[in-house]
C-alpha cells in the first residue's frame, strides 16, 4: 500500500476510524494535491487525516450525527455539509463515495458524484463487503469508465474510476417514488426519495399507528419522520396542529418536505439525531421510532428516546408510539412514565400510549 507512514501515526487513526476510512487512509496517495469532496462519510475524523496530504477537503454528510462529528474541525482547508446535496455545484478533482447502507441509494450518490468532478476526475468507491459494494463495477453508469479494484481490507473494498462524460443533472423528482395512500384520516400523497424507510410500501407498524392516532392539539413533534406519513395524517385529521418533524437522514428530510409540499400541508421539518436539536414543549410526541442503526440492530436509540420524550412533555401530553412487540420498551417506559398502557397490537407490534402525569 502506498501509505505513508512517516506522516502519520496510524496506529492511533486505527481507533478512531471505521474500517472504510481506514482503507480510504491505506490509499491517502490518491490524493496528493488535489481537492477532495466526501460524500456519505462516516462518523469520523477522516476528512482532518486527508488534509495532510489533500489541497482542500469537502465533506457532505447524509447522517446529522456523521456532520456533528467533523463540523468543529472545519477551517480555511476544511469545509462540511449536511443535507442531500451540497449548496453549490462546485467540483473537485476526486470524490470519495462511502457505500450507501441502502443500495437503492447507491446510483443516487453516484449520479451526485458525478455532478461533483471535474472532467476525468476520479471517484473512489469504498464500502463494507457485506454492503453492495461487490457489485459495484457492474453499477456504474456510462459516464465513468468501467472502474478498477485497488484495495480489499479491513472487511471493506476500495475502487476507483474516473469520469469519462458530463453526469446528468440531478433533478429529485427522477430520485422519488410518489404514491396515493389511503389511511383512516383521508387518502394522502407519500413522497419517498430513494433509501427512505417505507420506500416500497407503507410499513406495517405505522399502518397500525395510523389506524389508532390519538385526537390531538397544540404542537406536537414526529420523531424519525421519515418520508412524513404520520405528519400528514396527523395534519389530515387536523390542519391547525403544530407539527415539527425531525429525522437524522438528509434524505428523509428531503421526503418529508415534498410530502408535506405535494398535500399542500405545513409543518417545520429539521436535522436531529434524537432529540437533541428540539427546543421546549410539546402537549404530543408520536413516533414510530428507528431500532436499527445502519447494518446493526440496536434498541439504544429507542430507550434514549423514551427517556428523552419525557422530558419534552408537557404535563398532560401525549407519547404514543409504535414498536417490534419483541423490542423490550416496558421497562423503559415504566421508569419514566410510571405506567405501561398497551392500547392496541397484533402479532408484530404493539402501540404504546402514555400521558405525562
Ligand atoms: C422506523 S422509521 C419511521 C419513519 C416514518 N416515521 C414512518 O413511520 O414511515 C425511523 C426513522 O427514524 C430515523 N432515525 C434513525 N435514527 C435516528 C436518530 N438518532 N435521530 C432521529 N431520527 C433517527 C430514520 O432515518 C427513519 O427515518
Amino acid at each position: 500500500m502506498g501509505y505513508n507512514c512517516r506522516k502519520f501515526p496510524f496506529g492511533l487513526w486505527l481507533r478512531v476510524l471505521s474500517n472504510p476510512s481506514q482503507v480510504v487512509l491505506r490509499n491517502i496517495e490518491l490524493f496528493e494535491s488535489k481537492n477532495v469532496l466526501l460524500i456519505n462519510h462516516e462518523c469520523d475524523l477522516l476528512a482532518t487525516a486527508l488534509l495532510e496530504d489533500a489541497a482542500k477537503v469537502t465533506t457532505l454528510a447524509l447522517d446529522f450525527n456523521h456532520f456533528q462529528r467533523i463540523k468543529s474541525h472545519e477551517n480555511a482547508r476544511l469545509q462540511c455539509h449536511f443535507g442531500h446535496q451540497l449548496p453549490s455545484t462546485q467540483t473537485f478533482d476526486a470524490v470519495v463515495l462511502f457505500y450507501p447502507k441502502s443500495k437503492s441509494l447507491a446510483p443516487y450518490l453516484i449520479n451526485l458524484a458525478g455532478r461533483h468532478l471535474i472532467p476525468g476526475g476520479e471517484l473512489v468507491i469504498v464500502g463494507e463487503k457485506k454492503g453492495g459494494i461487490r457489485s459495484i463495477t457492474k453499477q456504474l453508469p456510462d459516464y465513468f469508465d468501467g472502474g478498477i479494484k485497488l484495495d480489499n481490507a479491513r472487511h471493506c473494498m476500495l475502487y476507483s474510476s474516473s469520469l469519462q462524460s458530463e453526469a446528468p443533472e440531478i433533478n429529485l423528482s427522477d430520485w422519488v417514488k410518489a404514491y396515493v395512500l389511503s389511511t383512516p384520516q383521508g387518502e394522502l400523497t407519500i413522497c419517498n426519495l430513494v433509501g427512505v424507510f417505507s420506500e416500497k410500501r407503507l410499513d406495517e407498524g405505522t399502518e397500525l399507528l395510523l389506524e389508532h392516532l390519538p385526537t390531538l392539539k397544540g404542537r406536537v413533534l414526529d420523531f424519525g419522520c421519515g418520508a412524513g406519513v404520520i405528519t400528514a395524517a396527523l395534519l389530515k385529521a387536523n390542519p391547525d396542529l403544530e407539527l415539527e418533524c425531525v429525522d437524522i437522514n438528509a434524505m428523509a428530510l428531503a421526503s418529508c418536505e415534498l410530502t408535506m409540499a405535494a398535500n399542500g400541508m405545513q409543518a417545520k421539518v429539521y436535522a436531529s439525531d434524537g432529540l437533541t436539536q428540539i427546543q421546549g414543549l410539546f402537549d404530543a410526541i408520536i413516533s414510530n421510532p428507528p431500532f436499527h442503526d445502519g447494518l446493526d440492530s440496536t434498541t439504544e436509540i429507542a430507550t434514549r428516546f423514551v427517556q428523552e420524550s419525557e422530558a419534552q412533555l408537557r404535563s398532560g401530553g401525549i407519547w404514543q408510539i409504535v414498536a417490534n412487540r419483541h423490542l423490550p420498551y416496558s421497562d423503559t417506559i415504566a421508569q419514566f412514565f410510571n405506567t405501561v398502557n398497551v392500547t392496541a397490537e397484533n402479532n408484530k407490534y404493539k402501540i404504546y400510549a402514555n400521558r405525562k402525569a
